[in-house]
């Protein structure tokens, strides 16, 4: 994934698939503790113990015909090559929250890509889902 926008975009799809109604993505760029962290959080179906153990499991999937899954895997490789982690919180029924941590200064980290048009295009393709989005610095 050449940015976090994509990474975004990867991620959103989970929750669409997951029929969210709502989604909230957030990204806090916190300079004096050189940290980054994205919030991709939804109201979907969830996931239940087992899924979420294999999630980060390149070769599970949900998705029909398809035989491998690699966003969160990819999502995971990209925060712990820029000395984070990823963080996956579900709860069948209840929605699912994804954190990514980065070091904002480190020289792996992912440049953010085109963020504004990456929310716009997901709203457009998307009316019938409340998606928000906050970057704060
Ligand atoms: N937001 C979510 N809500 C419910 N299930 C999810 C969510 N995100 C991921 N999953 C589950 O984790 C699996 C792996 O996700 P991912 O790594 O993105 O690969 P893929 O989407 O290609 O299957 C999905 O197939 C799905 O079962
Ligand atoms: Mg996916």
């Amino acid at each position: 994934m050449e940015d976090i926008s994509l990474h975004i975009l990867d991620i959103a799809e989970n929750s669409i698939r997951a029929n969210a109604k709502n989604i909230n993505i957030m990204i806090i760029e916190d300079k004096k503790n050189d940290l980054l962290t994205l919030t991709i959080e939804d109201d979907g179906e969830g996931m239940d113990d087992k899924t979420k153990e294999y999630a980060l499991n390149p070769f599970f999937t949900t998705k029909k015909g398809k035989k491998v899954g690699l966003g969160l895997a990819f999502l995971s490789h990209s925060a712990e090559e820029a000395g984070g982690a990823m963080k996956i919180e579900s709860e069948p029924g209840k929605g699912t929250k994804i954190t990514a941590t980065f070091k904002l200064g480190h020289i792996d980290r992912k440049p953010f890509g085109n963020l504004n048009e990456t929310i716009k295009c997901l709203k457009i393709t998307h009316p019938e889902i409340n998606i928000t989005f906050n970057h704060i610095k």
